[in-house]
């Protein structure tokens, strides 16, 4: 058996593993916790004999019985080696590990299978979540599958369409708030708890125990530890959950060396690395964040205490970028190596280039990029504006000799 508790992140209180609770009775984040010697034999090969998703490293996730867990199919994403992206930034080995590729799009999947899984053994009526919209199409879908209701609360003209519409078709309520993403997780963080739902937010430390397989993944794939793996971070969930994986690849002896955890923010969405970079003892929370990359458009993530511990444990940097470099490292991403990813995700992307040019990343190491989300989920004009298409008439020598001019075209 197992042993599997959960554990505050600040004063080491314990609380069993199923009993619904989101922080620590002294308001500490919570992490689910499992004694190690009770995980059986783990190793390499006994995980490279089973299919490469998420439950490949089964001994890992906090569940006993394999056969009644929801599941899409998640993880088993490509990492690529982008030889030519790695030019462009100066950089000497990179890789991208395209989370697009998950069943909905984005790496919330990872996390979803075993939060749905967790919702469904503690018998919850329904499940809730508040999202800048890729929470909420990977937790309706989720939903969809294990037959449980879904509500979705995403802030109203804030979330890309492409996210909109995956909510809606799987079948979640959606709601949309006239307000900010920080003001829709307080709410329906407060709501949920009163009504019963279960809240899939990544303040529910079972979430971020299917993310965390990004971790073990990229190391199964690469054959090595990376020197970086740098992460976009919005509510600070995802690079705290990444972090754990490799800290229990350690203390299991499947690793024995860490790679520096790398978080990146748009410049108009930066609480957590100004909190970094300036030292600050507490978060200074960002009112009205304002970015293209819609995902991570987030003033106060509520996991900064989480991520704040992945960085320095880690001796990792931190950064942040413009919208303008963002959008240059989502079309060098796309264009130079056929990677199609979000705004949020490119940030991993710029942020490296950023750091690479500053001198604080050494260029010589291995670099790992999670881009975390596709680029189909988020179609915005602003985005595809000087991007070039040409209109023409059905006559075929006018298509002839465009088409001969456009081969004589360089780029
Ligand atoms: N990248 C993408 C594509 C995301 O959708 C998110 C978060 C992040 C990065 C940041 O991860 O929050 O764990 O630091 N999206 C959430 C959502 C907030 O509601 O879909 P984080």
């Amino acid at each position: 058996m197992k042993k599997v508790w959960q554990e505050c992140i600040e004063c080491h209180s314990t609380y069993y593993a199923d009993i619904i609770k989101y922080r620590c009775d002294c308001g500490g984040l919570l992490e689910v916790r499992m004694d190690l010697e009770s995980l059986g034999d783990v190793s390499w090969d006994k995980f490279r004999s089973r299919k490469f998703n998420v439950w490949r490293y089964f001994e890992l996730l906090p569940f006993e019985g394999y056969n009644r867990v929801v599941s899409l199919d998640e993880g088993g994403t490509p990492l690529y080696k982008c030889e030519k992206l790695a030019d462009w930034l100066g950089a000497r080995d990179l890789y991208v590990k395209y989370e697009g590729m998950n069943p909905t799009g984005s790496f919330k999947d990872r996390g979803m299978c075993i939060g749905i899984t967790k919702a469904l053994k503690l018998g919850a009526k329904g499940v809730a979540c508040a999202s800048t919209g890729n929470t909420a199409a990977s937790l309706a879908a989720y939903s969809a599958k294990a037959g449980i209701p879904c509500i979705v609360m995403v802030p109203k003209q804030a979330v890309a369409l492409g996210k909109l519409f995956q909510a809606m078709l799987y079948g979640a309520k959606v709601v949309r708030l006239e307000g900010t993403f920080d003001e829709a997780l307080n709410l329906v963080w407060k709501v949920a708890e009163e009504v019963g739902a279960y809240l899939l937010n990544s303040i529910n430390p079972w979430r971020l125990e299917g993310q965390k397989t990004v971790a073990f993944e990229t190391v199964d794939q690469l054959g090595r530890v990376p020197g970086y793996v740098a992460l976009p971070v919005g509510n600070c969930g995802n690079i705290a959950a990444a972090w754990k994986g490799f800290r229990e690849m350690e203390a299991v002896g499947l690793i024995n060396e860490r790679p520096s955890m790398v978080g990146i923010q748009s410049e108009g969405a930066s609480p957590f690395v100004d909190l970094v970079k300036e030292g600050l003892a507490t978060l200074k929370p960002v009112e009205k964040p304002s970015t293209i990359a819609s995902a991570i458009r987030i003033g106060r993530p509520v996991n900064w205490k989480k991520a704040l511990l992945a960085v320095k444990e880690s001796d990792g940097l931190v950064a942040k970028v413009s919208d303008n470099e963002i959008i240059e490292a989502q079309r060098m991403l796309a264009s130079l190596e056929g990677i199609g990813v979000e705004p949020a995700a490119a940030a991993s992307v710029a942020g490296v280039k950023k750091l690479i040019e500053s001198g604080d990343m050494d260029a010589n190491d291995t670099i790992v990029c999670i881009c975390t989300g596709s680029m189909l989920k988020d179609p915005s004009p602003e985005l595809i504006k000087g991007l070039e298409s040409i209109d023409v008439m059905p006559n075929p020598e006018l298509v002839r000799n465009l088409f001969a001019y456009l081969l004589s075209r360089r780029s």
